[in-house]
């Protein structure tokens, strides 16, 4: 059996962890895998392959990105040219089954794939954002998470010295997982996310009681999708990539300048950006990688195609990609009111 892998989208720690553990399945069944370069783009152009041994995969469980690149190629965007290439082309290569390593978008087009021409594909959810239904949690969140906090217990130090107000935007596009769980880790005075409208006068309200009780600095943690009433979302030009996305980024700085004429105190701003999905993953994001790698190549051999593999409370599942990308999974707002306790409207 000859398996191909791919990784697509928004890289995030982990992906690599994954190839090990799909390599070594395959493997121990007497196959082989196929390294797919550079996301669907891959299988659209010509001589975007190469073979995966064991020797080199079995030592790259703790490095970050993705040793087979990756891309937002959608080949559906041209669908008439490049899927009639994409499906010839694996064909071509005479493989069995792919596995695709992906978020929504890249496992929107498995999905497709699968509906549309019964291509035999696996999927595995990755995103720092944890915005993929289905799965509890994705690899990459953790690491991202935790990188958040390392830059706030940085920031928290000048930022008192100087008696400031610092605002953090954090990556997450539409889903506050990020900017919510590593607000909560850091103790943030305020934490802003998409799901729930900014309402500055509240923002201005917590901060000014907080320096009357003597806090001499304050900590915002801002979602980059965050918006204000009516406003939409702040991005930093309006191209969109081959899936309609916008390139988001600014809301912090506007946050920042606003609280500042408010309070009359300095504020500044830190946007942590690609930071956050750089590096080694974190221990348990290995874990769980190699858990769902597992998984995946237990599918693949089995041939129980049009699957993905998700976290459900600590077990591995199974689950269709149909229902893994019909919506996105915003934030459980659960966690965003027990965070809420800490910033009360009074
Ligand atoms: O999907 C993950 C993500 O990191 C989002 O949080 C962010 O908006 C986006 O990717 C950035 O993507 P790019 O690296 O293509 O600018």
């Amino acid at each position: 059996m000859k398996v191909g892998l791919l990784t697509g989208g928004g890289d995030c720690p982990g992906l690599n962890a994954v190839i090990r553990a799909v390599a070594q399945v395959v493997a121990n069944h007497g196959g082989r895998c196929m390294g797919v370069l550079e996301g669907w783009r891959g299988l659209v152009q010509e001589n975007m392959t190469r073979d995966l041994d064991l020797a080199e995969t079995d030592a790259i469980i703790g490095l970050g990105g993705t040793i087979l690149g990756s891309s937002r190629t959608n080949p559906f965007k041209f669908a008439e040219r490049d899927i009639p290439l994409l499906l010839a082309r694996f064909k071509e290569l005479e493989l069995d089954a792919l596995v695709a390593i992906g978020g929504d978008d890249t496992l929107g087009v498995a999905n497709r794939l699968y509906k549309e021409y019964q291509f035999p594909v696996v999927g595995v959810p990755k995103t720092i954002d944890n915005d993929l239904m289905v799965t509890d949690f994705t690899f990459g969140f953790d690491t991202a998470i935790n990188i958040v906090v390392e830059a706030v217990e940085r920031l928290r130090t000048t930022t008192e010295s100087h008696r400031r107000i610092m605002v953090i935007e954090t990556m997450g596009r539409h889903a506050g997982w990020i900017a919510c769980f590593s607000g909560i880790a850091v103790g943030a005075d305020y934490i802003m996310i998409p799901e729930v409208p900014i309402d500055i006068d509240h923002v201005v309200d917590v901060l000014k009681r907080r320096r009357d009780q003597g806090k001499k600095y304050a900590i915002l943690v801002v979602s980059e999708g965050a918006q204000f009433p009516e406003k939409g979302m702040v991005t930093l030009h309006a191209e969109t990539d081959a899936f309609g996305h916008v390139r988001l980024g600014g809301v912090g700085n506007v946050v920042a300048s606003m609280v500042e004429e408010r309070t009359g105190v300095e504020t500044r701003c830190v946007v942590l950006g690609h930071i956050q999905r750089g590096g080694p993953p974190s221990a348990y994001d290995r874990v769980l990688a190699t858990r769902f790698g597992l998984a995946a190549g237990r599918l693949v051999v089995e041939k129980r195609f049009g699957t993905m593999v998700a976290l459900s409370g600590t077990r591995i599942i199974e689950a269709t990609l149909g229902d893994a990308v019909a919506t996105a999974k915003t934030l459980d707002l659960k966690y965003y009111d027990e965070a809420s306790l800490f910033f009360p409207k009074l």
